[in-house]
């Protein structure tokens, strides 16, 4: 894609917290044989820590997308314009268990330069390299109350990626 305009994590200016809460994100895992799943996120954040620029994603294990996310998989985050909501919450409803998520939703997956994975339809593509996962456990819960999040489902997976590159359009 030639035209991809990299962006410094320093000079990154949009507001995160409306980026993650609002327009939520997809999250694209592909492991080392090509083969990839994405799912839609808004819980994360983005911050420094170990001196680098980072990502912080919480996936439960039941998504199949947590299989892709090997040590050796090249992660990314993709962000769309509203125009492309419908298949954010497709991806965000349907496993990829089920089939090919990102042609049911509409999405054209494509290569960053540096060989990561997005869409066509992207307007910010940040590419990952996993440094750290560890697994929620109930007794390190401070706070109780927020184990009602967890009446269901799984308690999440927490994985601290380096972010590598911020391409923008
Ligand atoms: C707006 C939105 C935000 C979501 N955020 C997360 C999240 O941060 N972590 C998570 O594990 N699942 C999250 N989900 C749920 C997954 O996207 C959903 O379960 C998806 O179908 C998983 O697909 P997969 O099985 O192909 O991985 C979110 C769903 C929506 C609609």
């Amino acid at each position: 894609m030639a035209n991809w305009k990299q962006i410094k994590a320093e000079d990154w200016k949009e507001n995160i917290f409306h980026l993650l809460d609002k327009e939520w994100t997809l999250i694209t895992a592909q492991r080392n044989d090509g083969s990839s799943n994405q799912m839609t996120a808004s819980w994360g954040g983005f911050g420094i820590l170990w001196g680098k620029p980072v990502a912080f994603l919480f996936v439960r294990p039941e998504r199949y997308t947590h299989l892709f996310m090997t040590d050796d998989a090249k992660i990314s985050l993709s962000f769309f314009d509203e125009a492309h909501r419908a298949a954010l919450a497709y991806c965000g409803k349907h496993s990829g268990r089920e089939g090919d998520k990102s042609e049911k939703a509409g999405l054209s997956p494509v290569s960053l330069p540096n060989g990561f994975p997005t869409y066509q339809e992207a307007r910010l593509a940040i590419s990952l390299k996993k440094l750290f996962q560890a697994d929620m456990r109930e007794e390190q819960f401070v706070e109780k109350e927020m184990l009602k999040f967890y009446q269901k489902d799984g308690f999440h997976t927490v994985y601290v990626c380096e972010i590598l590159e911020i391409n923008g359009r």
